[in-house]
């Protein structure tokens, strides 16, 4: 298969991985080229990791082969599949989308790896809507076994199902939401994230102990403070304020120690500084 992948950040770069990997041939976009090189060398190093952990037997250099890097969409206009992966912006996705509508096979799969925004209103963006699908993997794509598919108002079952076999081929394991906001992943783990940082702003118990609580109670590998540290702490508001704008429910209300945080640029593990100090 032929795969274009949009994007060259930190997802996008996972996503052209591992459908190289997988034997595809890839053509990975982005409009700068730093976002290009910082992309080959991230995953010739990713790529190199998993060699040496016996995780992939394949030559590295084969796999690298199958990726053309370059900053013109047209490149991909005979591809099988596009994957979208530019950042969370509505404006920026829909000129992207736009575009690939312009460019793309009739028959071609149109995914998007976005977090929070309706498949249902990023579909408006696309020509033959039909064809267009939500395909949200999972940071690090390498490493992370889950996609959540997610099937807007105009997406047929028949690309659903055909969707769930390429990701499988890719070795991952798909779950299938309808498009709600957060979909599955994020519509349950933002309020347990929520109620660990209101634990800890009413003084109940101290960050480690509420971590600790849902690693050794509840066998999660990451307590939900580290965790949103992880993510971020202001994609973690973003995601909150978005749930919280579309359902409208206190449920999903950002902590105001979060929004502190995030104010004053402790972001979590990318600025070395959030709930935790790294
Ligand atoms: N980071 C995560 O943990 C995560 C997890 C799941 C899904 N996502 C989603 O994946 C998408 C990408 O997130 P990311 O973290 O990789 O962002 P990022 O900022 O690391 O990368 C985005 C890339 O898109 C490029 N770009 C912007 N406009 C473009 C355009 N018009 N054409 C081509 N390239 C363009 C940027 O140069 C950048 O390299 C977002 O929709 C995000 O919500 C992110």
């Amino acid at each position: 298969m032929k795969v274009t992948v949009v994007g060259a950040g930190t997802m996008g770069r996972g996503i052209a991985q591992v459908f190289a990997q997988a034997g595809n041939s890839v053509i990975l976009t982005d409009i700068y080229p730093k976002a290009l090189e910082d992309a080959a060398s991230s995953i010739r190093s990713s790529l190199e990791r998993l060699f040496r952990k016996g995780e992939i037997k394949e030559n590295i250099d084969t796999i690298l082969q199958r990726i053309t890097s370059t900053q013109e969409l047209s490149a991909g206009s005979d591809s099988d599949m596009f994957v979208e992966a530019v950042i969370e912006k509505v404006e920026t996705k829909e000129s992207l989308l736009t575009q690939i509508s312009q460019i793309a096979r009739r028959d071609a799969i149109i995914g998007t790896n976005t977090s929070s925004i309706s498949i249902n209103q990023l579909s408006s963006f696309v020509t033959y809507p039909e064809r267009f699908i939500g395909i949200h993997f999972f940071n690090p794509v390498p490493v992370m076994k889950l996609v959540e598919i997610v099937k807007g108002e105009r997406t047929p079952e028949s690309l659903v199902r055909k969707t769930f076999e390429i990701v499988k081929a890719l070795g991952k394991d798909p779950v299938i939401s309808q498009d709600f906001p957060g979909f599955i992943s994020n519509r349950v783990l933002m309020p347990m994230i929520r109620e660990a940082i209101l634990v800890l702003e009413e003084g109940i118990a101290t960050k480690n102990d509420i971590d600790k609580t849902m690693k050794l109670g509840m066998n999660h590998p990451m307590g939900p403070l580290e965790l949103a540290d992880f993510i971020g702490l202001d994609v973690t508001l973003d995601i909150m304020e978005v749930l919280y704008h579309e359902y409208g429910d206190p449920r999903f209300k950002p902590p105001v120690t979060l929004r502190n945080l995030v104010n004053a640029r402790k972001l979590g593990r990318k600025t070395s500084e959030g709930f935790y100090k790294y």
